[in-house]
């Protein structure tokens, strides 16, 4: 009989620590809606001509040419002089092209992270948010205004408006000697790749330059022995892609059944912004239509970039990105003029509220501030 107790407790508290520790979704608590109120939006910093988040990177931004410089200079000024307590790292890979011979072309990602302070390395779960800040090598000038020039500035704008809550977050919990238990070490980075266009046709090798250099060596990039994580891509608690955003009624799709349920907090956090007369846009439908969608109509298709070579290592995948694509996509009217501005605040403000919502923010709602009239 003991021994029959014995091991029914050491069948049981496997499964118990398991679901505890894989638990992704470690005290989620919804935003209030006085929260949701507070949200910013990035207003006239997305302005095309003189927006400070957007209008440097609407440029073509070509690897290997100077608009690539220019792009990166941009986002390392601005985490070097807004957002100091960030880290800042590059990914630097070289790779051939169909098109550019034998020349070697640079393909730099930008890492922007942070962490709660007293970690150790392999011990935080990333809120991993991404986008690319190539742009197609033709037709000649080509913007990539939604792709993705404007998603990167959406991760700027994320980045700048989670920080003093970040702040707030880490002092209070060092404060309260919390941390260190792995769930509660909720860092997040923003990955800004390079090289996810084709240079020719898209093919596996003529596509995801640094995406696919990011995951290959990330896969054997392993932290020290006893890390709660084995390596970086472990530690991505949500790989959140932004991919074709700033164009009229957009609408993005719900293919992966795992994720299903931060797809769901997405499109609840745009519901919500919607009933409380929080967005600006006026679309035909939901810019998140699937929240309902049934698991029998999950199936295998998807859209092919940059998480595909994370996905096939297991990394859990949020793929932000509008389908039908844009009618602009991958012309020579990919450009400032033909966004939709209200529809590039809203999706500022939606992943703004996912990812505060994500890090648990409701532990520091600021109670006593009023929300700014639109
Ligand atoms: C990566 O490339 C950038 C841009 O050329 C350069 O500034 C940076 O120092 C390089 N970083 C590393 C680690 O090689
Ligand atoms: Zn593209």
């Amino acid at each position: 009989m003991i021994t029959f107790l014995a091991r029914v407790v050491l069948l049981v508290q496997p499964l118990i620590l398991l679901s505890w520790l894989t638990s992704p979704a470690f005290a989620y608590t919804a935003l209030s809606d006085h929260f949701l109120k507070l949200v910013p939006s990035g207003g006239d910093d997305f302005d095309i001509d003189n927006g400070k988040l957007l209008a440097p990177i609407l440029i073509p931004r070509v690897p290997g040419t100077p608009g690539q410089a220019a792009a990166q200079e941009h986002f390392v000024n601005f985490f070097r002089e807004e957002l100091p307590s960030w880290s800042i790292e590059w990914f630097n890979s070289t790779g051939k092209t169909p098109v550019t011979g034998n020349r070697e072309i640079p393909f730099q990602n930008l890492l922007f992270k942070r962490e709660p302070p007293w970690v150790e390395e392999g011990q935080s779960n990333l809120l991993t948010l991404v986008a690319h800040y190539d742009s197609k090598i033709s037709p000649e000038g080509f913007i990539g205004a939604t792709d993705s020039a404007v998603p990167c500035a959406i991760l700027m704008h994320v980045a700048r408006s989670i920080d003093r809550f970040v702040t707030q977050m880490h002092d209070e919990m060092n404060a309260l000697g919390e941390g260190g238990t792995v769930p509660m070490d909720m860092g997040v980075q923003i990955l800004l790749l390079d090289g996810e266009e084709a240079f020719k046709d898209w093919t596996e090798t003529d596509s995801l330059y640094g995406a696919r250099a990011l995951a290959e060596r990330w896969e054997t990039s392993y932290h020290p022995a006893n890390s709660f994580y084995k390596n970086p891509l472990d530690q991505i608690s949500m790989f959140v892609l932004l991919d074709l955003l700033g164009a009229p009624n957009p609408s993005v799709r719900s293919p992966f059944l795992p994720t299903h349920w931060a797809y769901r907090a997405m499109a609840n956090i745009e519901q919500r912004m919607r009933q409380l007369n929080l967005l600006e846009s006026t679309p035909d439908g939901p810019f998140l239509p699937d929240a309902e969608k049934v698991i029998s109509r999950f199936g295998r298709g998807m859209v092919e970039d940059d998480h595909i070579p994370f996905m096939r290592r297991g990394v859990p995948i949020l793929h932000v990105i509008a389908t039908p694509f844009p009618t602009v996509w991958h012309t020579m009217d990919d450009d400032g003029a033909h966004l939709d501005m209200p529809t590039v605040r809203d999706w500022a403000r939606i992943v703004t509220a996912f990812a505060l919502e994500w890090l648990d923010m409701m532990e520091v709602e600021p109670k006593d501030e009023v929300p700014a009239s639109r």
